[in-house]
């Protein structure tokens, strides 16, 4: 009985990769409960689920694990590309100026199990993302929406070629909420090959293609 407990642990701490699906099935069932159990719950300027899972979706797809976010809010879109991160390897720094809010999204990293994936700081985005180390292979720009252009100029040289950077609330739509300008902007950049998804709240999708 011992002789077989023993090598019971041996095998499931010798054979890659046993322990850690064992550990991913657990978060995703974890992520999961926490999400449906809260869905119709996000009202601090979170994002809608369609655009936490496109996130997330992108991270995986693109096998992402350097992950950089403005605008944390309560935690929402951090727990979807967390999530994708718990099964890349990756982690993901998320900034939050507002310390109600930064809590409450400490609060909700545990009850989704997602805290290990998440470096979240308690911070002036504006002050703090330049002087972040990087590099970042994936971008959520999710704060003040004046500066985006800023965030975006303060990163870029921290973005890995082939990495993606994304932005909320862009919409090829022109109008009050749109931020065409900026879209413009990103689609005057020729090294990056940007798109628009209006499946959720309007999400521009930029692929860095070379340096310069
Ligand atoms: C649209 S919400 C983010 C929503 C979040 N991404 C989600 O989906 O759960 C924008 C957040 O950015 C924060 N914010 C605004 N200006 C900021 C700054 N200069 N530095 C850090 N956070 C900032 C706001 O306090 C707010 O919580």
């Amino acid at each position: 009985m011992k002789a077989t407990l023993f090598l019971l642990m041996a095998i499931f701490t010798a054979v890659p990769g046993f322990s850690q699906s064992h550990d991913q099935a657990e978060i995703d069932k974890k992520v999961r409960a926490f999400l449906n159990k809260h869905s119709g719950e996000w009202y601090d300027m979170n994002v809608p689920a369609k655009d936490g899972k496109l996130l997330h979706d992108l991270i995986l797809e693109n096998n992402y694990q350097r992950a950089l976010e403005i605008g944390t809010s309560t935690g929402h879109s951090s727990i979807w590309m967390a999530w994708a991160l718990s099964k890349t390897g990756g982690k993901l720094i998320t900034i939050e100026l507002d310390e109600k809010r930064h809590k409450e999204a400490l609060k909700n990293f545990k009850e989704a199990g997602v805290s290990d994936f998440i470096d979240a700081r308690l911070a002036d985005a504006h002050v703090l993302v330049p002087k972040l180390e990087g590099p970042f292979d994936f971008v959520f720009s999710d704060a003040d929406k004046t500066w985006y252009r800023n965030y975006f100029l303060a990163v870029d040289p921290k973005l890995l070629v082939n990495g993606c950077y994304t932005t909320h609330n862009v919409s090829d739509r022109p109008g009050y909420g749109s931020n065409s300008d900026y879209l413009e902007f990103l689609r005057s950049l020729p090294n990056y090959k940007t798109s628009v998804n209006s499946e959720g709240n309007g999400m521009s999708i930029s692929y860095k293609t070379a340096d310069r």
